[in-house]
């Protein structure tokens, strides 16, 4: 299967891409993870990309278009993916579009994660990151077993810089502004699901699942599909 899964900064994509992941036995592709180790290992794509990071803005588009692009030529890619943190943008969207399309592929469906503001800042300000295999705890909610330590691999547990209340406040801002509309995207193609994301992980998880049985496989977006003519501005309804 071949999904997308969207939805604001600490919404709890990464969480439950793993988890889907590791139930659909098909590779969780997290851009932003990527990215981090690279800035991680000094790479010449790291300091391409640290200065925006940093700042909480979308690194620019012909950079992640690329970098998603080799990604999902790997052969591990061929039965499916589960793609966190990308598309972030209208002509991300339309190049995933091309990518598959080039492969003979198409997307399955698009998760969007819903959740409220307030909650995400909670979600965000308590939140903790492996260094080594970026596995995410949050201290109340999902604490590692033992503190500092990831439960995976034992690496060190830190704050992500960009988890700074003026820079998470920025990237709020930059998803309402820029990847909102990809939603409306997504929708109009009779692809987008949405899952509540309020509530423990167990039951986002079982909601997610849900969503991936009925709207995935034979299902549909809740409001009817748009056709689409050629160009995409000029849809009408079916
Ligand atoms: P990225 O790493 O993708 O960050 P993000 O989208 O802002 O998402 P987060 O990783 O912050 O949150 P999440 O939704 O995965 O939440 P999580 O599961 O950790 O991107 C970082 C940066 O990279 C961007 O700002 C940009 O600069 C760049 N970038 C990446 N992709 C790009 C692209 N395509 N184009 C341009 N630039 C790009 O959960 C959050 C916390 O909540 C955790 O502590 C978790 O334990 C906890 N939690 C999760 N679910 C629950 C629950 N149900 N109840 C209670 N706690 C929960």
């Amino acid at each position: 299967m071949r999904i997308v899964i969207m939805g604001p900064p600490g919404a709890g994509k990464g969480t439950q891409a793993r988890r889907l992941s590791a139930e659909l036995k098909v590779p969780h592709i997290a851009t932003g993870d990527m990215l981090r180790e690279a800035v991680k290992e000094g790479t010449e794509l790291g300091e391409r990309v640290r200065w925006y990071m940093e700042r909480g803005k979308l690194v620019p588009d012909e950079v992640m278009i690329a970098v998603v692009r080799e990604r999902l030529s790997k052969p591990d890619c061929s039965m499916g993916f589960i793609l966190d943190g990308f598309p972030r943008t209208i002509p991300q969207a339309e190049a995933l579009n091309r990518i598959l399309e080039e492969q003979g592929a198409k997307l399955d469906c698009v998760l969007e994660i819903d959740v409220p503001e307030d909650i995400i800042v909670e979600r965000i300000s308590l939140r903790r990151v492996c260094r080594r295999c970026e596995s995410a705890y949050h201290l109340k909610y999902n604490p590692p077993k033992e503190e500092g330590r990831c439960d995976r691999c034992g690496g060190e547990l830190y704050q992500r810089e960009d988890d700074k209340e003026e820079v998470v406040r920025r990237r709020i801002k930059v998803y309402r502004e820029e990847t909102e509309p990809v939603l409306e995207y997504y929708r109009r193609r009779g692809l987008l699901r949405r899952v509540n994301g309020v509530g423990s992980i167990d039951e986002v998880f079982s909601r997610v699942l849900e969503a991936i049985r009925g709207g995935c496989i034979g299902g549909g977006d809740d409001r009817a599909p748009i056709r689409l003519d050629e160009e995409e501005n000029r849809a009408t309804p079916a």
